[in-house]
């Protein structure tokens, strides 16, 4: 089987969709639960015995061991962590410890569990780190996209606690020979995406006929990719990813986010239209974030070129099948926006000056 860590949360739990809907090896998911972790994402594997979940911190490397001896997976995909930059303005220590100290621990669990095999078991197995473009900081308008040998320069304590967890697997590998690989991927969208990060954020607060708060100009720029095309790049790693690399994966989609917030809007006036008027009215922009990075764009043209990965899906029809998964879902957006999702959106929007 695969062990998954944080495979309840946004792009874990397409993962693991989309990997059983593919393949009948069987998935360990390993997940705290946090406010982002949600067993609702999993509902359609209830009675399905190739998923196996378990509730625990990645800190915890007894659980951790406990269960690589247990279940003796051949690979580890390693999601958890906290991923949301404007909770890491507000509360940075969450981040260290579960981004770095976390990463740590499992890191150490997992060598400690490899170092026992043998053979084939050992040659075979992977330890992949999923990780962002975010590590590697902040373009100008006209610079060349980020490739793999970009230097780190994180500008966020989200981005500074990934680029930490990326050294340490790299250095895991350097050191010990930990068959690891890395991949560094830009903004993900699609079902199940947690509405405080942009794209569900502004659909559901369109359909709610609330601001849509737009932090600065919104003329910073981000790169577009569609969750299940990210899935089938970790697939495609998994599958022949050369030890010790890093790829980056993305969409070849540079949008500005006033360019994503007109598009969705439009995409609402069409499937579900108010009595009056368009959802950009309801545009507003707000403060900007500190240290807002300007833009981001991958060069995915190693993935390509060595691994045959190219996305599927265009913005046009990723965008448009998201809207209309939000549209056909309002029952798993009502649970989600509960009690420490009222909290946040309290804390992060209320009283915000117009910018
Ligand atoms: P998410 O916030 O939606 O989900 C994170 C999951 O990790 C949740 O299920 C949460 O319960 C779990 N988790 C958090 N702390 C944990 C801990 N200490 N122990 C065990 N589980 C814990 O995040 P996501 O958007 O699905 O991102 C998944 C990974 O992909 C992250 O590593 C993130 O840095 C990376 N990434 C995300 C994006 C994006 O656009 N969302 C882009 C590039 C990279
Ligand atoms: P986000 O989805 O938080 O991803 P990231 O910061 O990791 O790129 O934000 C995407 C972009 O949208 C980013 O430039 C910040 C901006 N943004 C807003 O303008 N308003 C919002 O309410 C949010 C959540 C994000």
């Amino acid at each position: 089987m695969i062990f998954v860590t944080g495979g309840a949360g946004f792009i874990g739990a397409n993962f693991v969709l989309d990997w059983l809907a593919q393949s009948d090896e069987s998935v360990l998911n390993y997940d705290k639960l946090t406010y982002a972790g949600n067993l609702n994402n999993l509902a359609s594997l209830n009675n399905d015995a190739r998923h196996v979940f378990v509730k625990g911190d990645i800190n915890d490397s007894a659980h951790l061991c406990g269960l690589f001896f247990e279940y003796q997976p051949r690979a580890i995909i390693h999601f958890a962590a906290e991923s949301h930059v404007d909770r890491s303005i507000v509360g940075p220590a969450a981040f260290v410890t579960t981004n770095v100290n976390g990463t740590f621990s499992l890191l150490e669990a997992a060598r400690t569990y490899w170092q026992s095999l043998e053979g084939e078991d050992k040659e075979n197995f992977r330890f992949l780190h999923i990780s962002t473009d975010e590590v590697y900081g902040t373009l100008a308008a006209d610079d060349a996209a980020f490739s793999e040998t970009t230097a780190y320069a994180p500008n966020s304590p989200y981005s500074a606690t990934k680029a930490a967890s990326d050294h340490l697997v790299r250095a895991y590998h350097h050191t010990y020979g930990l068959p690891v690989l890395t991949t560094n991927c830009s903004n993900n969208y699609g079902p199940y995406h947690f509405p405080e990060k942009l794209i569900p954020l502004m659909i559901t607060n369109a359909r709610a006929g609330k601001d849509l708060p737009v932090y600065g100009d919104g003329l910073q720029v981000r790169d577009w990719l569609y969750v299940k095309d990210h899935c089938s790049a970790i697939r495609r790693v998994l599958e022949a990813g050369r030890l010790g690399e890093t790829y980056n994966v993305g969409g070849w989609n540079e949008q500005t986010n006033l360019s994503v917030v007109h598009t969705l809007c439009e995409l609402l006036d069409e499937l579900q239209p108010k009595a009056q008027g368009s959802y950009k009215d309801q545009i507003k922009h707000i403060t900007d974030r500190p240290g807002h990075d300007r833009r981001y764009a991958i060069d995915a043209r190693k993935i390509e070129k060595e691994l045959g990965w190219k996305p599927q899906e265009t913005f046009t029809t990723g965008l448009r099948k998201t809207v209309e998964w939000y549209l056909a879902n309002d029952e798993w957006t009502k649970q989600v926006q509960s009690g420490e999702y009222l909290k946040w959106v309290a804390l992060q929007y209320e009283d915000e000056e117009e910018a």
